[in-house]
């Protein structure tokens, strides 16, 4: 019998735990202040933290002593079938990613920001005036990756909420553990058969599977089925459940600021892609992602060498990357509490740096803020009444925030 969790529709509830860890995120602003200025390289026990710009790029450039511990969450998605975020740097590594770049051609961040735009549209204009940003940009990041990537809508689920369900930590719950592994089976199964019927049809549309099967018809490596496979879930897990966390946090950040909100809809109706994504961009500052990412180090290892900070960092420790902070550092990011969207790009650290910087960069630039782009341009932009109106939280994923127009 297929597990529920495969069938359903609904993303998993918020529940009293994701909101206590919500609450505990939202004061970590003010500590990660106080340790920028006191105490930048904290530890408490075996982890570390880095809170400045300057040490934030100094672990993620050096890869060789911080590798990244997300192999064995990958596992769990893959079936133990290696991905390259799974990896430090090795020559395995370099194929992966080199076998993902050569099917990525320079004109698709365009095309899927006219879908993203398109699909976004025609949302906005079917909701009646009243919207949840949560919900609007995870079916827009789900069905314009999926679209290009190659990925066909399952016959049963909804790839959107298995993406939701995939991302993020495993659960250590017998049954929440269960589900995942369930959904997790179900999604390598849909692209098994997506595959081999893409291979039966012949060509087909001009996406990612399409051109890893002329790859692989080519024998060129890193283009088997179950490499191809095991890419094309790690993109969609890992890429388009980011997008409703960061677009319902960066329109919370201009809600909050009618002058930028009031600047980024003008850009919106003036259709000025070019000024609206810096707008978007310096809103995600306030909110970005997540607070941090993890490294642990290979090897014993000293950071900030030189400085009054300067710490040694023993082999297998923990280094928390605390980027959020790093783009609140006023000694690398004037000013950072002034919202301030001309802001130079070095200053901004939402996609990662070095080695395993995000793959989905290009593509996010281009089509992020055409998420939010159709709201925008609707006159009377506000939130809706009551608590729908305030962007809530499970942990750091947002789950609802509600707005009206017209
Ligand atoms: C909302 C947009 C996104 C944000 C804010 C974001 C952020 C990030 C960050 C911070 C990292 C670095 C992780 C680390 O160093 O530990 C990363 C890596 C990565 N991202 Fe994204 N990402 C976004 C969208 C996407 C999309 C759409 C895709 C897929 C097309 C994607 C695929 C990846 C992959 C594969 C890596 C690992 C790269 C490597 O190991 O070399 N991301 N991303």
């Amino acid at each position: 019998m297929m597990h529920s969790a495969v069938t359903t529709t609904e993303v998993a509830p918020a529940g009293l735990k994701g909101w206590l860890a919500g609450q505990v995120l939202s004061a970590l602003p003010f500590m990660a202040a106080m340790f920028r200025r006191f105490r930048p390289i904290p530890r408490l026990g075996p982890v570390y933290a880095v809170t400045r710009h300057d040490d934030v790029l100094e672990v993620f450039r050096n890869h060789a002593e911080f590798g990244v511990p997300y192999k064995q969450t990958l596992d769990v998605l893959t079936n133990g079938e290696p991905f390259f975020l799974g990896m430090n740097d090795t020559p395995e590594y370099r194929q992966g990613l080199h076998a993902m770049r050569a099917v990525v051609r320079a004109s698709d961040p365009a095309m899927l920001a006219r879908n993203t735009e398109e699909q976004a549209t025609a949302l906005v204009a079917a909701a009646g005036g009243r919207i949840d940003v949560v919900q609007l940009a995870r079916r827009v990041g789900c069905d314009t990756m999926a679209a290009y990537l190659g990925i066909p809508a399952p016959a049963i689920g909804r790839l959107d909420v298995w993406c939701a369900r995939l991302f993020g930590p495993t659960p250590t719950d017998t049954a929440g553990r269960a589900a995942l592994d369930a959904v997790a089976a179900a999604f390598r199964q849909h692209l098994d058969d997506a595959i081999a019927a893409r291979k039966a049809a012949g060509a087909g549309p001009d996406d990612v599977l399409r051109r890893c099967l002329a790859a692989q018809a080519e024998g060129k490596p890193g283009y088997s089925d179950v490499e191809i496979r095991t890419n094309l879930l790690c993109l969609m897990v890992g890429g388009p459940p980011q997008v409703p966390m960061v677009m319902a946090n960066a329109l919370e950040q201009l809600l909050r600021r009618p002058d930028a909100l009031a600047a980024a809809a003008a850009a919106a109706r003036a259709d000025d892609d070019a000024l609206l994504w810096p707008m978007v961009r310096e809103a995600m500052r306030f909110d970005p992602l997540g607070p941090a990412v993890p490294r642990i180090a290979l090897a014993p290892s000293v950071l900030a060498r030189g400085t009054a900070r300067e710490r040694s960092i023993p082999a297998g420790a923990t280094v928390v990357v605390c980027f959020a902070s790093a783009m609140m550092d006023e000694r690398r990011v004037p000013h950072p509490a002034r919202f301030d969207h001309t802001r130079s790009e070095e200053q901004y650290i939402h996609f990662g740096h070095g080695l395993h910087h995000c793959f989905g960069r290009r593509l996010s630039e281009a089509s992020l803020h055409l998420v939010l782009k159709p709201l925008l341009r609707r006159p009377g932009l506000r939130r809706a009444p009551g608590a729908a109106g305030r962007l809530r939280k499970s942990g750091i994923v947002a789950t609802r925030l509600v707005v009206e127009f017209g």
